[in-house]
């Protein structure tokens, strides 16, 4: 038996999870709720609401590491599509991530370069890219109606993170072309360097709710509640892999 941490910001993406979660119990601490329990093959599971943003973020995985010694982190979550290959629905794996909002530029720094780790980018954990990378692989193989290889594809590339809901052209293309990013969301870069210092495996799996362009508000309200399904079938895969 392995303990997964697992995170995601909103209600509505930690819903399905937690309806699935054989609920051992609840531990309130201040401004987070985890939830306690097994999933399937009785992997240890302790699944908690960050709450939206970077700050919330990197504060619920510290918690999760130091409260819950947690040996794997999962996040999944909604975000903005910055490729546009990217449509809704589709799931993005992070091979990396980046915050796109840490500029220490004035320093002829690259933005997003983290000083005291020597980091711009922080990789997600290869055995679980694998194990993600073969579930692609039988779902694309052995189910015939299957959505992941027809309706909605799995992605793997590039997060970028930072504390801005982006809704225009100008700060998609920005992300876009100064960081090389497919998606955009506001807390994956910021678990995935808390789980770096700690050295804990970690993945982020993203789910596209929206374009991060101009009718990004409408798209997201739309689609936020039915896409959240979208992941359950990797996390499903990756605690029966271990
Ligand atoms: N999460 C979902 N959509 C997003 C967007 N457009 N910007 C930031 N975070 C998001």
């Amino acid at each position: 038996m392995k303990t997964f941490g697992i995170i995601a910001a909103m209600d509505e993406e930690i819903v399905d999870l937690k309806n699935m979660l054989e609920l051992d119990k609840i531990v309130d601490k201040p401004k987070l709720k985890f939830y306690i329990g097994s999933l399937f093959e009785n992997q240890k599971i302790i699944l908690v609401k960050s709450g939206i943003g970077k700050v919330n973020a990197a504060a619920c995985t510290q918690s999760l590491i130091d409260l819950f010694n947690v040996e794997y982190i999962i996040n999944v979550g909604v975000s903005g599509a910055v490729s546009n290959n990217l449509k809704i629905g589709d799931l993005i794996v992070a091979n990396d991530l980046v915050q796109y909002d840490f500029d220490l530029s004035a320093f002829d720094k690259q933005i997003g370069f983290i000083p005291d780790l020597e980091q711009r980018f922080f990789e997600s954990d290869k055995k679980l890219l694998n194990l993600i990378n073969d579930f692609c692989l039988v779902a694309g193989k052995n189910s015939d109606d299957n959505n992941y290889e027809k309706k909605n594809k799995i992605y793997f590339g590039r997060i970028a993170s930072g504390d801005k809901f982006v809704c225009n052209p100008s700060d998609k293309n920005f992300i876009r072309n100064n960081f090389g990013a497919d998606c955009v969301e506001m807390e994956g870069a910021a678990i995935a360097q808390v789980a770096f210092i700690n050295k804990i495996p970690f993945v982020v799996i993203r789910v596209i709710s929206d374009g991060a362009d101009q009718n990004a508000v409408k798209f997201y309200d739309e689609s936020v509640d039915s896409v959240t399904n979208n992941y359950l079938d990797i996390v499903k895969h990756i605690l029966k892999s271990y």
